[in-house]
């Protein structure tokens, strides 16, 4: 895994905005498509608004891009504010020039779920598989909505969310009754399938589950090491969410060395 450690949140989003935007350019070279998996949350929301300022600059354009969020609630309407379709297109999507045909967020409002999760999977496939996938990390350690326990294996599905994850998104909704106790989520197995991965996290209140994600034992107690598996992850972090991490100095290091390596090539 990479581990890229930065002093502020903002070097964080720009590295991410980076990353996002040479993946762009390379597959616009390539005349192929750029299939991004998106996350919600706090987090990328400095990536998002990073973004639209390259695109309202001329700078990058989504007008050959597929995307592919990780989950939604379940019962709550696409129209409602509290649900991720409305995130996406408030966040992101309106502001830039993406063709909304071509964003895919997992419907799970007066549908048959298991027939929505399948059909996500299957368009998953049929754009040819996620070439970036962006993740943020709850403070469990979950990724999308595969809570802890969730199979290593998972594939999308409804997953009932745990308290701790209820409890830290009620501020996105009246209270904590109205946050939904289910949501649909791409699966671990989903994750990993796509070419490459860049999570990011922000914060204090991150640093233990991004230690036990990077340098724990891979378990189904931290969903998010499961990403130990793959091998073409980024971790981005800020000073504060790395400063639990035993390997700092040796991450750093590594990043020298890859900077010098770059240059001498
Ligand atoms: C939710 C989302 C996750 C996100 C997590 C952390 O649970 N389903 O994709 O990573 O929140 O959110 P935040 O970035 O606000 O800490």
């Amino acid at each position: 895994m990479r581990v890229v450690v930065l002093e502020t949140a903002k070097q964080v989003n720009e590295f991410a905005a980076d990353v996002v935007c040479a993946l762009i350019g390379l597959r616009q070279q390539q005349h192929q498509p750029t299939i991004l998996g998106l996350a919600t949350g706090g987090t990328p929301l400095g990536l998002y608004s990073e973004l639209i300022t390259r695109h309202q600059s001329g700078k990058i354009s989504f007008s050959n891009v597929d995307t592919f969020n990780l989950d939604e609630y379940v019962g709550v309407a696409p129209s409602s504010p509290c649900s991720y379709h409305y995130y996406m297109l408030e966040n992101l999507f309106r502001h830039v020039d993406i063709d909304l045909t071509r964003t895919h967020v997992p419907q799970t409002y007066d549908v048959d779920l298991s027939e929505s999760a399948s059909r996500f999977e299957r368009q998953i496939e049929q754009a040819g598989g996620i070439d970036l996938q962006i993740l943020g990390i709850g403070v469990d350690g979950h990724i999308g909505f595969n809570e802890i326990g969730s199979s290593l294996g998972s594939r999308t599905r409804v997953k009932t969310l745990t308290h701790q994850t209820r409890s830290d998104n009620a501020r996105y909704f009246e209270s904590l009754e109205h946050v939904p106790r289910t949501a649909l989520t791409m699966g671990i197995a989903t994750i990993l399938e796509s070419q490459s991965i860049l999570l990011m996290a922000h914060g204090a209140g991150k640093a233990q589950t991004i230690r036990n994600t990077i340098e724990g034992p891979i378990t189904a107690s931290v969903p998010a090491s499961a990403l130990q598996l793959h091998p073409d992850v980024t971790i981005v972090l800020d000073e504060a969410a790395a400063s639990s991490l035993s390997n700092k100095e040796y991450y750093l290091e590594s990043e020298r060395n890859r900077g010098l390596l770059s240059r001498s090539s």
